[in-house]
């Protein structure tokens, strides 16, 4: 195809009767073209933009004839439609916005959206991964290969990141987010908002970021997906907010609101949430989408009699743009004629909606991401490989080394790669994928093929029965033993026995809870029986949440945490293995001992019997320990770091500086992320027994010392209380400084 140029796009675009940018010379603002193209519109085309439509139209094929999707197309033609998602390939979006721009009456470009969430084609690890890499450079590179990917497929928009807080293993979308801190979850939220949207959203290269899903679907009940949520206002604003403020003070351009309710009112119809608290206090410039038919689960939920008022209550609290609802194309320029929704807020969501078509430039070309020779030279290109590779080995956390087992010896002998994942070139590629390839992803056994020619490969018992597709529930083995003594009869002639054990890719991700969270299928029963035989076992983990492996913890030598890494997670873990890399990533999320545990999170507050004691009469399970397996921050390396000179100098009462010596005693170089957590003993409003405020990355050779400084203000020491304010209160601090939430040298400070 050839894309249309600029030139005859403005030809185009007078043909059809309006040309915003045309007589401006430049030296008008958006805005004033914004207000221009409001004044032409008819209150049916005001609304179109607020309509949004899944993917219908097949380019390639003739336009629907029938059925929804006809209405859908007439829709099109009648400017009835702001934006569509899931429409893939610059051709097919080329096909769809051409009919927009040439046959309804402003030509109006559409905007397209899409869930690009770890990629386009090549894919780095799963976010959750990802965050484990603690590494905001990294993190924001891959976001801007993913915009780079998409952006070349027609896409301007797309639906991440998700900056959801969770807590909970159960709920399947923890892999989509960066865990359970809120000071992380915002820098990485800010780094990925930062890597799609570019500094120039008007180039054909970067898109438009959306937070998601406001407000509070990461606190679903019991780690059920959709289920309601119900909080306090300490946490909705000290961990619930902070991400979201912190994407739009970065100028994030659009915000998803949440299928969930909040403490009674679901998310898509809470003024509070959008009209006062994101575009009122924090002054947020974009637009609201809701979720995907979240307007019409307004009946559902009970807070709406029927669609119409559904679309009513959704418009009013500052929903502005309807994802597959149909509610308000089917009912808001009649509620606007009754009363029921003034014309000044549907002029308020036009608006919004239009700056950002101007933003993106799609006044000017709005096929300028429709080149399909570019879609060709971009997907997969060579230098995403690099950057999702460099980011896969950062974000692989080492969990327990035993005796040094790794890394591997180059020269190892006789090894044995044992596990239906370990040949899988689908599953690592992980959950929301949905514009990748399958079987794109480098395996385990593709990637120890390239350091060794001395191992065997074992692939045990099948790991699931089912086809395995996106919106098919899997169905794991649970009776199918065959290949189970072979792997055994393998490890018992082997040397040392790698497994590659987890979920499938799609075990995590929306609609997917477990209450389960530990190794599916067969697989625990697999890891024991070889371990019979031989206990030299390194265990390679690919899972999309934390699970509880208290018996792996316990037995097992060597595990390392791989996530779903992407397109190049078997390089990136034979790296590791190997000790070309040397593992430098953390957990984000806290690793349960038992999933009765869940929610379980380092940064809880502290209950009025926290000391244990030898009766029962304090808080604690009588059957497993409080701790996690793994805490918040934790991961090992193949070297050691040592702390001391611990400083902390109270410069003022809205300045603390913090100073501390790190050294590397071991014997290679290597990455550390050095954390700092604060404790405000006694506040008007509780507040947690510990919260990262700082971290920084710091790579160190063998014998190197380096000093690493702390400045905690204002933002750092204060909170939120129950009425929304921001206060810093005086009194006495604990501080620690060190390797993991658990371990670190300890100070205190006054604030006066
Ligand atoms: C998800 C959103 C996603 C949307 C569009 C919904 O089911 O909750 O996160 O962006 O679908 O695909």
């Amino acid at each position: 195809m050839k894309r249309l140029n600029s030139l005859a796009f403005a030809l185009l675009f007078a043909l059809a009767g309006c040309n915003p940018g045309a007589n401006d010379k430049g030296n008008d603002t958006i805005e004033g073209k914004v207000e221009r193209l409001l004044a032409q519109m008819t209150l049916e085309e005001k609304v179109g933009q607020m309509n949004q439509y899944n993917g219908f139209y097949d380019a390639t094929g003739p336009a629907p004839s029938e059925g929804d999707a006809k209405n859908k197309y007439e829709h099109l033609k009648k400017g009835w439609v702001g934006s569509v998602l899931n429409v893939k390939g610059a051709q097919e979006v080329f096909e769809m916005q051409r009919v927009v721009v040439e046959e309804s009456r402003l030509g109006i470009p559409l905007i397209f959206g899409l869930d690009v969430i770890h990629g386009q084609k090549t894919l780095a690890p799963i976010p959750l991964g990802e965050a484990a890499s603690w590494d905001l450079e990294a993190i924001e590179k891959s976001a801007r290969i993913a915009a780079i990917e998409a952006t070349a497929t027609g896409q301007n928009w797309t639906f991440a990141p998700m900056v959801d807080i969770s807590r909970d293993a159960r709920w399947g979308r923890v892999m989509e987010g960066a865990g359970e801190d809120p000071y992380l979850g915002a820098k990485i939220g800010v780094a990925r908002v930062k890597g799609f949207q570019g500094d120039d959203l008007s180039a054909n290269n970067t898109m438009a970021a959306c937070a998601k899903h406001f407000a509070g679907y990461g606190f679903a009940e019991a780690g059920r997906d959709y289920n309601t949520v119900d909080v306090g206002t300490s946490t909705l604003y000290n961990v619930i907010f902070p991400p979201f403020e912190a994407a739009v003070s970065a100028g994030v351009k659009t915000v998803m609101n949440s299928f969930n309710i909040l403490n009674g009112i679901p998310a898509t119809g809470d003024r509070f949430l959008q009209r006062e608290i994101l575009k009122g206090k924090w002054g947020f410039q974009g637009f609201v989408v809701s979720d995907w038919g979240s307007v019409g689960e307004m009946i559902k939920h009970g807070y709406a009699k029927d669609l119409k008022e559904a679309a009513e209550l959704a418009a009013n609290a500052g929903s502005d743009m309807d994802m597959e609802s149909y509610a308000y194309v089917k009912y808001l320029a009649e509620l606007v004629r009754e009363g029921k929704v003034s014309e000044e807020l549907v002029d308020d969501a036009v608006r919004r909606i239009l700056r950002l078509k101007f933003e993106l430039g799609l006044f000017d070309d709005p096929y300028r991401y429709c080149n399909t020779e570019r879609e060709k030279e971009l997907l997969y290109h060579e230098d995403h490989m690099k950057g999702v590779l460099d980011v896969a080995k950062k974000s692989i956390v080492l969990l327990k080394n035993e005796n040094n087992l790794l890394p591997l010896a180059k020269n190892q002998k006789n090894i044995a790669l044992i596990g239906a994942l370990a040949s899988d070139k689908t599953s690592p590629l992980g959950s929301w994928r949905v514009s990748s390839d399958d079987n794109t992803a480098v395996s385990v056994l593709e990637g120890l093929e390239a350091y060794s020619n001395d191992f065997k490969y074992a692939k045990g018992p099948k790991l699931v029965t089912s086809e395995v597709a996106f919106h098919i529930p899997l169905t794991f083995n649970m009776t199918d033993r065959s290949g189970m003594k072979e792997a055994i009869e393998l490890a018992k002639r082997s040397d040392i026995v790698v497994m590659v054990l987890g979920e499938h890719g799609l075990l995590s991700g929306e609609g997917r809870s477990r209450v389960n969270i530990d190794l599916p299928g067969l697989q625990q029963e697999l890891l024991e029986e070889v371990y019979k035989v031989n206990r030299n076992i390194v265990l390679v983990l690919m899972n999309g949440r934390p699970l509880a492996l208290p018996w792996a913890d316990q037995h097992i030598p060597a595990i390392v945490e791989a996530w779903h890494l992407g397109t190049q997670s078997g390089n990136a873990i034979a790296q590791v293995l190997y000790g070309d890399y040397n593992p430098s990533g953390k957990l984000t999320m806290s690793f349960p001992r038992h999933v009765g545990q869940c929610p379980i999170y380092y940064n809880h507050y502290s209950t009025g019997r926290p000391d244990v004691k030898p009766e029962v009469f304090w808080s604690h399970y009588s059957d497993e320990s409080n701790d996690p397996l793994y805490p918040f921050g934790y991961g090992l390396s193949y070297t050691t770091f040592e702390y001391d000179a611990l400083q902390v100098n109270v410069k003022s009462n809205e300045m603390v500086e913090v100073l501390v010596n790190v050294t590397n005693t071991g014997q290679v170089e290597g990455e550390e992320v050095v954390q700092l957590y604060l404790h405000d003993k006694a506040a008007s409003v509780v507040r947690p027994v510990k919260e990262l405020k700082g971290f920084e990355k710091i790579f160190l050779k063998p014998a190197e010392s380096k000093q690493v400084k702390f400045t905690l203000t204002n933002k750092e020491l204060g909170f939120f209380n129950h009425k929304g304010e921001f206060v810093v209160e005086p009194g006495m601090f604990d501080l620690m400084v060190g390797t993991s939430s658990v371990e670190g040298l300890n100070g205190q400070f006054e604030l006066k």
